[in-house]
């Protein structure tokens, strides 16, 4: 059977250049970073993870040592938001966010109410978009910490990056951005948008899974989540994942100026073939630039776990707003903060894409959404004028 991955904001294929990359840190140079003052394996180590620690610091505008490789954006999210409250905890007691993050952010955060902080979850619109106005009247003097997504994981929003860290840098309030999504697909500058964290991961841009970074601009605290070392310039304890961290540096090497425009173009032949053969399809996100990889649709009258079973059997890999996130049939959080009704949320598919998708696929994916749509749609007894 055809195979169809759309399912690229979950994560990416590994390139196989980047597992060629990684091979040799596994049979050959296998020694940790830290043995570099024992012996020259050790060294050879340290300048493969100094090298990767350039890269990525380059692609973001950072300086060597802001940049901590963990295991993923999920705990870049964690060490960030409780690291920052843990460390600020004498100075304030209050955490802004938005009622969209990432469950690693929105369950960071919901731990640290439970531990006394106070909460402002900021609302978004219809599209998705926090307002900068409501940020700022939600700052007071006990708000330590700002944590608002680069974009978002369902829908492709897009947050005013730059207004936020203005806003924040003014009320010198830190400022935190989950950017696991954007990273790669967007440019990031931690300067000029004043970004005090920043996390990122590496199996998102086709590299491998369990690696990830989070930026701390020079002159932030945060407590530590993990001891027993001096790791990562004591900030992150525990052997370096050294395969991973230069896995990671390739597939940031490997980002080509090329991939985003042709990536929109498969997002947009799509849309474009969705909505011309089939009514009642609604976007749910924004008309304006959102993040190219990210496309997701409500398709009125029918659930959405029919369709992506349907699909399934086509050999295509969505998935719904419903069940995929919350593993209930809840609809999920984020499209009920946009304002989409459960109906609506119930019938939404995001579709997401990368670099190894063909404009064959994304024909043949138009053809299978418009037989299942249609089908699904002549036996819902909800679809009117049948
Ligand atoms: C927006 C966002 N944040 C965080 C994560 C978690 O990243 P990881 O799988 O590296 O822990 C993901 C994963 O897809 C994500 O989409």
């Amino acid at each position: 059977m055809k195979r169809v991955y759309l399912d690229n904001a979950a994560t990416t294929l590994c390139d196989k250049r980047v597992v060629d990359a990684m091979i040799p840190f596994y049979t050959d140079k296998y020694a940790v970073a830290s043995s570099q003052f024992s012996h020259s394996p050790g060294i050879e180590s340290k300048e493969a993870l100094d090298k990767a620690r350039e890269t990525i610091a380059n692609k973001i505008g950072a300086k060597l040592e802001e940049v901590i490789f963990t295991s993923g954006a999920t705990e870049s999210n964690n060490m960030a938001i409780k690291g920052v409250a843990q460390a600020n905890r004498t100075k304030g007691n209050h955490i802004i966010t938005s009622s969209v993050e990432h469950r690693s952010v929105r369950e960071a955060i919901e731990s640290l109410e439970k531990e006394g902080f106070r909460v402002t979850k900021l609302p978004v619109s219809n599209e998705g978009f926090i307002s900068v106005d409501d940020l700022k009247e939600s700052i007071r003097k006990e708000t330590i910490l700002v944590s608002i997504q680069y974009a978002n994981q369902e829908t492709g929003t897009i947050q005013d990056i730059a207004s936020i860290g203005s806003v924040c840098n003014e009320k010198s309030v830190i400022f935190h951005t989950d950017a696991a999504l954007s990273f790669g697909r967007l440019p990031i500058d931690v300067k000029k948008e004043h970004i005090d964290l920043l996390s990122i991961t590496a199996h998102l841009i086709h590299g491998p899974k369990g690696v990830g970074v989070l930026y701390i601009r020079d002159g932030i605290e945060i407590v530590k989540c993990m001891y027993g070392g001096f790791n990562e310039f004591n900030k992150r304890a525990g052997t370096e994942n050294i395969p991973g961290i230069v896995g990671f540096a390739k597939a940031v090497e490997l980002i080509g100026p090329e991939e985003i425009k042709y990536i929109k173009k498969l997002k947009k032949r799509l849309y474009d073939g969705i909505t011309k053969r089939l009514d009642a399809v609604q976007l749910n996100g924004t008309q304006k630039e959102s993040l190219p990889t990210i496309l997701n649709l409500t398709f009125r009258f029918v659930e959405g776990e029919s369709v992506i079973l349907h699909l399934d059997m086509k050999g295509i890999a969505v998935i719904t707003g419903s069940a995929c996130f919350s593993r209930s049939l809840e609809p999920s959080y984020v499209l009920k903060a946009m304002g989409l009704s459960h109906e609506e949320a119930h019938g939404s598919i995001r579709f997401s894409f990368s670099r190894f998708n063909t404009e064959e696929e994304i024909d043949y994916t138009i053809d299978a959404v418009y037989d299942v749509v249609k089908k699904l749609r002549e036996i819902s007894p909800i679809t009117p004028n049948k």
